[in-house]
């Protein structure tokens, strides 16, 4: 392989690095391409073609259907390691001994409360409010009520910045679901696991005592784990952009769950529901979505499927697919909902639309499935989402913050008018 790429534009040739990454990736570096060739840039709308860093965090091979972080494969991780052992590894960089996991808990725990004033801000929320809508908002507010984790310069502000969001995010995500249902707000308690106290702050009943059931904690803990990074996805990118411009660590992630919000992105989770829903109501006829997915004139997708990078089975999707039944089976739980996803998996993967396409299902495609069967809402299903990326988030900010990369700032080509003088009023 040649370490130069040769470009020739109007009979000059212009030479420009070629780099190759630690799984012989190859990327030629056109740093420095407008000022070579006197101001000529590239175009490539939704940057199917472009990397816009490099990163040591998440590796995907979209071909292969693999998913690696910091070099361990999804699948082991999935089956082996914890979640906050994963979010350590993202953000860190390696697996943490017992004492490290132990003392990054501890100091979480230490986090896991939130200013009383936020209560006022939830309060001001409709119970209409879409769950991502409200998350976003308090994740943006938190700056308000944590200064000094906006200016994060060294490694030990940075840490704190961490664990301060890493224990108040998931009171953030418990109480706008409880809000919705009119609940009273709760703290959990500091006695649990990371996943255990998510699942009470959410669930626990003020009339009851919350019963642990090790079936959701494994479920929750492994589909925050499948959620948790995916190298330079939209929200991603988002929260690098935002982060790029010096703007702090929280705002940078209400970016972020701004973006996954999409239906096209995190939000197709939910969709896929809806979508599941529908078909179901309308007698389980697969047929018609397929016809319609396919329609060029109709805007619907089939919600689940395709991805821009998996171009073969999201690894996600076979591992989250297989929980689903055990978890429902665990459970005892039979939804039907299931049976009609696994009947348009099946059709799909033979229909030629979809094979000529190379689309597969995706991570949204089975997690509503097993978030319902879990007693999540549908509305709440990024919401879970956004709580399994955010270590993913951290970890990618936090690579472009302490490598110190410039501010994030595309060029375009302008393809609107051309200089033309002033015109009076009167006159047009
Ligand atoms: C996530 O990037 C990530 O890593 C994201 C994510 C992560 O972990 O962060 O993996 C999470 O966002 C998963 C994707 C969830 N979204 C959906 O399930 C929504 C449905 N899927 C699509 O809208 C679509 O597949 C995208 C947005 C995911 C990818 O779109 P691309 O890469 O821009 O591809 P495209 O829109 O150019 O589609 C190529 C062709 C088109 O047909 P032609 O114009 O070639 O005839 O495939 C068709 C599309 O119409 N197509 C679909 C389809 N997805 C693509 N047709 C029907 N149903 C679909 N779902």
């Amino acid at each position: 392989m040649s370490d130069k790429a040769t470009l020739e534009i109007n009979g000059k040739k212009y030479e420009f690095p070629i780099v190759i990454g630690s799984e012989n990736e190859v990327a030629i570096d056109i740093k420095n391409l407008r000022g070579d060739t006197g101001g000529v840039i590239t175009i490539d709308p939704g940057y199917k073609n472009t990397g816009s860093c490099e990163s040591a965090i998440t590796f995907l091979d979209g071909e292969k259907g693999i998913l690696r972080y910091r070099g361990y494969s999804i699948e082991e991780l999935a089956e082996k390691a914890d979640f906050l052992e994963v979010a350590y590894l993202l953000i860190f960089g390696e697996l943490p001994t017992q004492d490290e996991l132990y003392q990054f808990h501890s100091d979480i725990k230490k986090h896991s409360v939130v200013d009383d004033d936020v209560k006022k801000i939830l309060d001001a929320f409709p119970k209409s409010a879409h769950p991502m809508g409200v998350l976003a908002s308090l994740t943006s507010a938190l700056t308000a009520f944590n200064p000094s984790s906006v200016n994060v310069d060294s490694e030990e502000e940075m840490y704190n910045a961490i664990v301060r969001i890493l224990g108040k995010f998931p009171i953030l995500v418990a109480w706008t679901m409880r809000k919705k249902h009119g609940m009273p707000l709760d703290y959990g308690s500091s006695s649990l696991g990371y996943v255990e106290n998510i699942l009470h702050m959410m669930f626990k009943r003020p009339n009851e005592d919350y019963t642990q059931n090790k079936i959701l904690i494994n479920a929750l803990d492994k589909l925050l784990i499948l959620h948790a990074d995916h190298e330079q996805n939209c929200s991603t990118s988002t929260v690098r952009i935002t982060g790029s411009s010096h703007a702090g660590l929280f705002v940078s992630l209400s970016a972020g769950i701004s973006a996954l919000w999409g239906p096209l992105h995190g939000g197709a989770n939910q969709a896929v529901l809806e979508m599941l829903e529908a078909i179901k109501e309308d007698g389980g006829d697969t047929k018609k979505y397929m016809a319609k997915a396919k329609d060029k004139d109709d805007p619907f997708r089939l919600m689940g499927f395709g991805h821009r990078v998996y171009k073969n089975f999201d690894p996600r999707a076979k591992i989250i697919k297989a929980a689903a039944d055990e978890v429902l089976s665990d459970l005892g739980v039979d939804d039907p909902i299931l049976d009609i996803a696994k009947g348009l998996e099946k059709e799909a993967l033979e229909d030629q639309y979809f094979v000529d396409r190379k689309l597969y299902p995706n991570v949204d495609f089975y997690s509503g499935i097993i978030y319902r069967a879990m007693g999540i809402p549908t509305e709440m299903f990024t919401v879970m989402f956004a709580l399994g990326r955010l270590p993913g988030w951290i970890s990618q900010w936090r690579e472009m913050r302490m490598r110190k990369e410039p501010i994030g700032r595309p060029r375009q080509l302008y393809t609107g008018e051309t200089y033309r003088p002033f015109k009076d009023i009167s006159k047009r």
